[in-house]
């Protein structure tokens, strides 16, 4: 299980506003009373933060506003001591404006790593060499006035993208798996996995399709050739060897955003690409028995054999579960954590899911997100998932010492009912109460991990309507009610282990399954799928 972990906004040691790695260290008792296996830690490089260290400026160090090497080498060691994992957070897909490679390119077409960009003329016309649009739906080109080329930008002007066709670009990438290796890093999140390559001749991207979803493309487009091109893959291959010349293996863990199940299975490779992928067509699914049983069905059978999915629901650009299919009712983002935990794979819960935090409104003034400013992004504001973990009940939340103004606030007002079913949540107050959404989360992962461990990547559904779901992943079957009727059991469940509702369904003795409630159940004697 993986805890993907905002680091700015975790823990402030220091008072600055800002988490940092020693808050990470200080609270590193949380992750264990959790059961976290591993740690994503969100962007820890320099960066100038025009997209909060999504644009690097050197690879090989920390960002100042969170620590030093020295620290991260102590939060490894001391999340090592726990048998916790850390995984950085890696930025292929293309650099900051800031770093040494850009502005050495920029400074003339003859500069020594002009190469490591995508430079290219004017249309025959004038204008953009083409129609590739960037994540804010304008031109993905900017003009460069000093040497009279535009060069390549998916995401922010500031984010120039490398080219992946230069061998030297593939070089320096692995002398940075390597230098972090080393170091004890025990692999990455991938950014932009999907990315890397771009089409050599770059023609215009085709149309979207009407009634396209929005993983299908955006702003008009399908990202045909300004991504998912066929050669990243033997970039993977590479990085896959490296990855496993460690003893134990380094983990490659792509963000590979696609809507094709079949794309997102070829990032497995023949096992020799990525080890996980994520899986966005499951996160945006809709919250209804139908829709996730759809979902599962069509992830399993379109991975390869032996290959682990990926589950997630919450991160920093999509928003948080208990927000997004949940609208608060803390019931279902109850039952959303148990099918989370139950599913085969891996799970990757982002900080504040255990407590079933969700988004926070934070107002124009206060945003910090360039890219979704203005709100012109189809994603919207992504600052509202980027607040401070909430850790207490006062006033700064137990993020921050008191007296200090976050660098994203904190729900407002913060400590009163805002509606009853979006009171702010807070790990110090479901610490004390044993029937909270924080033990529930503990429970699930204790159990995921005694009954789950090595049973491979198998489920078989065996009810699956519009509010129901039933399935069986080795020796457990998990029955959930997707509505807001009490509904029969369907089948014998055998031995009830836990429901979403209560810690303990004996006390209950009801054989109904509550409105959003979950249970699991073990049923020692079925043979494993
Ligand atoms: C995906 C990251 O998750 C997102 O936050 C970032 O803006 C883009 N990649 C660009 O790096």
């Amino acid at each position: 299980m993986l805890y993907q972990l905002y680091v700015r906004s975790w823990r402030d040691s220091n008072g600055d506003g800002y988490g940092d790695l020693r808050g990470i260290i200080e609270r590193l008792d949380h992750l264990t009373w959790l059961g976290v296996d591993g740690l994503w830690l969100s962007p820890t490089m320099p960066s100038p933060d025009q997209d909060w260290g999504y644009d690097v400026s050197d690879y090989t160090e920390v960002h100042p506003d969170l620590g030093t090497l020295d620290e991260l080498d102590a939060l490894v060691a001391a999340a090592a001591e726990r048998g916790i994992r850390v995984l950085l957070d890696l930025v292929p897909n293309h650099t900051s404006s800031a770093h040494p490679w850009f502005v050495d390119a920029a400074s003339s077409r003859d500069a020594e790593h002009r190469d490591y960009y995508v430079w290219a003329d004017p249309a025959p016309g004038g204008g953009p060499p083409n129609n590739w649009l960037d994540a804010t739906g304008r031109s993905a080109w900017q003009w460069d006035a000093a040497t009279s080329q535009y060069y390549l930008h998916n995401f922010l002007p500031g984010q120039p993208d490398l080219n992946w066709w230069l061998p030297s670009v593939h070089a320096e990438f692995r002398e940075i798996l390597r230098f972090w290796f080393d170091r004890g890093i025990a692999g990455f999140r991938i950014d932009v996995a999907h990315g890397l390559y771009k089409d050599a001749d770059l023609r215009d991207n085709p149309a979207l399709p009407p009634g396209s979803s929005r993983m299908d493309g955006r702003f008009g487009l399908r990202p045909v050739y300004n991504a998912n091109r066929p050669e990243t893959h033997s970039v993977y291959r590479d990085w896959r060897k490296i990855a496993d010349s460690f003893t134990p293996s380094k983990l490659l863990l792509g963000e590979t955003w696609v809507g094709d199940l079949d794309r997102l299975a070829s990032y497995y490779g023949e096992d020799d690409e990525l080890q996980l992928a994520f899986n966005f067509p499951f996160a945006f699914a809709d919250f209804s028995a139908a829709a996730l049983a759809d979902v599962v069905a069509q992830t399993m059978a379109a991975l390869p054999p032996g290959a682990c999915p990926v589950w997630t629901a919450s991160n920093h650009d999509i928003g948080r579960f208990p927000t997004r299919w949940c609208a608060g009712d803390e019931r279902k983002a109850r039952l959303a954590l148990f099918v989370l935990s139950t599913l085969p794979g891996t799970v990757v819960l982002y900080y504040g899911d255990e407590i079933a935090m969700t988004d926070v409104e934070v107002p124009a003034g206060l945003q910090r997100d360039t890219m979704t400013l203005g709100g012109h992004n189809p994603q919207g504001n992504r600052d509202r998932a980027r607040t401070p973990m909430q850790w207490d009940d006062s006033p700064s939340g137990g993020f921050t010492a008191d007296g200090v103004r976050p660098w994203l606030p904190l729900p407002v007002p913060w400590q009163s009912d805002v509606s009853p079913s979006n009171i702010p949540r807070s790990v110090a107050r479901q610490r004390d109460d044993h029937s909270s959404t924080l033990w529930l989360t503990r429970r699930l992962l204790a159990l995921r991990r005694a009954e789950l461990a090595g049973v491979g990547s198998m489920l078989e559904i065996l009810v699956a309507t519009k509010d129901q779901w039933v399935y069986r992943v080795g020796p457990l079957v998990i029955a959930a009610n997707f509505s807001d009727q009490p509904v029969s059991l369907p089948t014998a469940a055998g031995d009830v282990l836990l429901t979403s509702s209560a810690p303990d369904w004996q006390d209950r003795g009801d054989p109904m399954l509550g409105p959003w409630e979950g249970l699991v159940a073990r049923q020692p004697d079925r043979p494993l799928p």
